[in-house]
This record gives structure tokens, sequence and C-alpha cells, in this order.
């Protein structure tokens, strides 16, 4: 299996060739590959209705708060879930929808490589370059980039690339599983890469979610309703509520966990300053994993 097989071009949709570190359509686009594999497929001048993803200091703050370990039950959850899920494939090829930072990504994919056959390949897409390198340096660490960057082998490998996930750089129907971790998820796009029998699996925050966070920031707290949310061409398979309460043990950790959420952007100075009083703080996690079955 071959990232490079199932990539293709963000301008026109036309398949790739790779000429020593260029990828390169039959129309003539072009986009340079840098080591280690890492390739934009932002489209120039395209972005402007895209999301253009989340500032540094968000990205920095989630990178720091998910290497804490704090929310590893939840993708250690969709990695069950995947595993039972696609253990009829001989291969997987597993697409992130809005990986960030690509700490669930990777975790997931060292998982499905213990609990499945067959050779695992993850690729995760999200519109902040920073996010995707931070993701790309995080798994040449880990091993999973190969030798030779995009196009080499091996039993696991995991890939991430700054992309509009409202318009995949993914061949039609090559997918076997798309998650979507607490992002935006863009159900025609999931439909057109998924192959049959393949998944959507998402997690999103159930209403319990950061309560004492939310309960500090604000006196008119007002949360979703928890309702599951209904995706045309789907049906949902099954639903997997992850629950516990974790401690977070210093300012840094209040402070990093508030920043990668979107409390961040929406509370007021009175707020802000009761957070960053809080010495260290109990919060629950609340989050519900659903998968959903392509009809
Ligand atoms: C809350 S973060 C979650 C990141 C990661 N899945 C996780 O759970 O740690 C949502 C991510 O979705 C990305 N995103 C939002 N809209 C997007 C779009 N249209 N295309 C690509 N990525 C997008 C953001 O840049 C951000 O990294
Ligand atoms: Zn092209």
């Amino acid at each position: 299996m071959n990232l490079l097989h199932h990539l293709c071009c963000p301008l026109c949709g036309g398949s790739f060739t790779r000429n020593n570190n260029v990828l390169s359509c039959p129309s003539g686009h072009h986009f340079d590959m840098a080591k280690e594999g890492y390739v934009n497929l932002l489209p120039p001048g395209k972005g402007k209705n895209a999301r253009t993803g989340d500032e540094k200091d968000m990205i920095r703050a989630r990178r720091d708060f998910l290497a804490l370990g704090l929310y590893s039950p939840i993708s250690d959850g969709i990695a069950g879930l995947l595993g039972k899920y696609l253990s009829d494939f001989p291969e997987i090829l597993l697409c992130d929808s809005g990986c960030g930072e690509g700490y669930h990504t990777l975790r997931i994919t060292e998982s499905l490589m213990h609990q499945v056959p067959g050779k695992v390949l993850s690729v995760g897409f999200d519109a902040s370059k920073y996010a995707a390198a931070c993701a790309m340096k995080a798994s040449a660490r880990a091993g999973f980039t190969g030798d030779a960057g995009i196009g080499s082998d091996g039993k696991g490998l995991a890939y991430f690339i700054p992309a509009n996930i409202f318009s995949l750089p993914l061949s039609d129907h090559c997918a076997s599983a798309v998650i979507s971790m607490f992002a935006p998820v863009a159900v025609q796009e999931n439909i057109r890469v998924l192959r049959s029998g393949g998944v959507l699996v998402t997690a999103s925050s159930g209403v319990d979610h950061l309560r004492e966070m939310r309960n500090l920031l604000y006196t008119d707290v007002h949360i979703s309703d928890g309702a599951v949310p209904e995706y045309e061409g789907f049906v949902l398979a099954e639903e997997k509520k992850v629950y516990y309460t974790i401690h977070l043990p210093d300012k840094t950790a209040v402070a990093d966990l508030f920043t990668m959420t979107p409390f961040y952007y929406k509370t007021n100075d009175a707020g802000r300053e009761r957070l960053y009083a809080a010495d260290s703080l109990t919060v629950t996690v609340d989050t519900d994993l659903r998968v959903y079955r392509l009809k």
C-alpha cells in the first residue's frame, strides 16, 4: 500500500507522480515535498473559504497537554472500535480528518498495528500546516514515516498533510475508515473517500465534558443538549461513552487545557482571571465515540 497512489491534486483531482521531491499531476500542478515526506496540499489562493487552522499557541498548548497522557483513554476507545469494525480488511488506510498534532492518530496507528494482521497506513489532514508539521515530526520520532517519505513501505506508517478536510486530496473510495475527533465532520467528503464497508468514527464532547472548568469560566453555562448527530448517507452502528475524571496538577496544565478548547475564544476577562488563579483543577472528561457505517 502506497499513499502516493491514493493522494490526488487538490486543484484538479488528478493523480500524482513523484519525481525526486516533487509531486506532479497530469495538468502540471506541482507540490514540493519537504524531507520526511511532508507535503503541503492546501491549494494556494483557495484557502480563503477554508478555516485557516488553529493558531500556534493553541497547537502548542494541545501538544503539551496531550503529552501528559490524560486524554489517552479517548484514542484507546477509538482504536478499540476501529479494530472491531476493520477486522475484515486485509490492509487498512485510515484517514484522520482534522488530525491536529497527530497525537491520537499515532496512538491509534500503533494500536491497530497490533490488532489487525495486515498493514496500517494512516494519513492525517489538517488546515493548520503548523499542526501537520508538528505531527509529521512526531511520526518520524515514532518510526512511522519509513525511510523515503511518501511511497515507502512498512507495517505501520503515518503521514500528515496540510489540507482542507472539505476537499480532501484523496482518491475516491480508498479509505477503510475516517476518524473525526473534535473536528468538523465533512460528511460528503467522507462518503466519497470511504471504501465499501468502511466506517466513520467520531469523538465529540458529551454534556459533562470539562464541566468544572466551565463552571469556573462562566456564570451562565450553556452546553450542548447531547443530541446524537445524524449524517445523511450513514447509519449509526455503535456508541461508546468515555467518562472519567482527570487531575490537572499545576497552573500550566490548567492553562494548556483551557487554551486548546473553544472556551479560549469565548471567555471574558473575569472568567480568565478565575481560571488562571487556579493552582490545580479536577475535571470531568465526557466524550462520545460513535461509529457510523455507510448506508
Ligand atoms: C479541536 S482540534 C482537534 C485535533 C485532533 N483531532 C485532536 O483531537 O487532538 C480541531 C482541528 O480541526 C482542524 N480543522 C478545522 N477545520 C478544518 C478544515 N476545514 N480543514 C482541515 N482541518 C480543519 C483544526 O485546524 C484543528 O486542528
Ligand atoms: Zn492538478
